[in-house]
């Protein structure tokens, strides 16, 4: 279980977190937030990338910091920003993240061909990382994260830049690899978490509006779709239909 206790952030004057609390158990949970929400702030955080002013994180009850490397060893993270390195082919990228992951040797190569397959870069997986288009670059970074079964994976805007077929596709996979884990998925994109998250967790200017399930929130506000939940809390302007949005 993943606990978050008070967590606050500051940068400067400015919250970019306040008092958030959360308990995740298992299953997909969909952090919900328009730009600027502290939907990456909180992801860093939970990755150990980032100290909160105030609050802790624990895993199955031990605070992050007492955890150290086994604790990054059942983590995956895809950031939200791509670093990735154009003169790296996609395999000595993964074959590179695996081994800090400490993958047994014996296994990387499976491991490798494993991840690439979930998100369908098996063909392009020998070309360069500079040969990639915005799309694959974004699903070589979520191939790496998934890389070695983590028990908590981190998804920080996953699906930004894919075309809607993708979209699908990684949906899909991440409904498939759920059981037994933890998942979460920040995005702006109601349609990416909405069918496959067991809770929403709506997060506005660095709080948490509300959480709850999917069936739950529409009955609560009176509403026939997620979206207009999501227009409820955040506004009109903040909605975001389009499958083809970038970011
Ligand atoms: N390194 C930083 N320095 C200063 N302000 C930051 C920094 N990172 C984020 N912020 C601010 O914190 C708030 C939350 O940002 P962020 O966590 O990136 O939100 P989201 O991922 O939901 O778009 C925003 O107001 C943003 O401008
Ligand atoms: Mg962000």
């Amino acid at each position: 279980m993943l606990e978050i206790q008070e967590v606050t952030k500051k940068y400067g004057k400015k919250y970019a977190l306040q008092g958030v609390n959360l308990q995740l158990t298992e299953g997909v949970y969909g952090l919900l937030g328009p730009n600027g929400a502290g939907k990456s702030t909180l992801m860093n955080i939970i990755t150990g990338n980032l100290q909160p002013d105030d609050g802790r994180v624990l895993w199955n009850g031990t605070p992050l910091k007492s955890l150290g490397v086994d604790y990054r060893r059942m983590l995956g993270y895809a950031p939200q920003q791509q670093g990735l390195y154009d003169g790296f082919t996609g395999r000595r990228f993964l074959s590179y993240l695996g081994t800090l992951k400490e993958i047994p040797k014996k296994a990387l190569a499976a491991e490798i061909e494993t991840v690439a397959a979930y998100v369908n870069l098996t063909e392009k997986i020998d070309s360069l990382i500079g040969t990639y288009s915005g799309g694959m670059k974004q699903r070589l970074l979520i191939a790496q994260a998934m890389m070695g079964n983590p028990a908590l994976l981190i998804l920080d805007e996953p699906t930004a830049g894919l075309d809607p077929k993708e979209r699908v596709r990684i949906r899909e996979k991440i409904r498939e690899l759920s059981k037994g884990k933890i998942i979460l998925i920040a995005t702006h994109v109601v349609s990416d978490v909405q069918s496959i998250a067991r809770e929403i967790i709506f997060l506005k200017s660095g709080e948490i509006a509300d959480i709850d399930s999917v069936e739950a929130l529409k009955s609560r506000y009176g509403a026939a779709h997620l979206e207009e939940v999501y227009m409820e809390i955040f506004g009109e302007e903040a909605v975001c239909h389009d499958e083809t949005d970038s970011l």
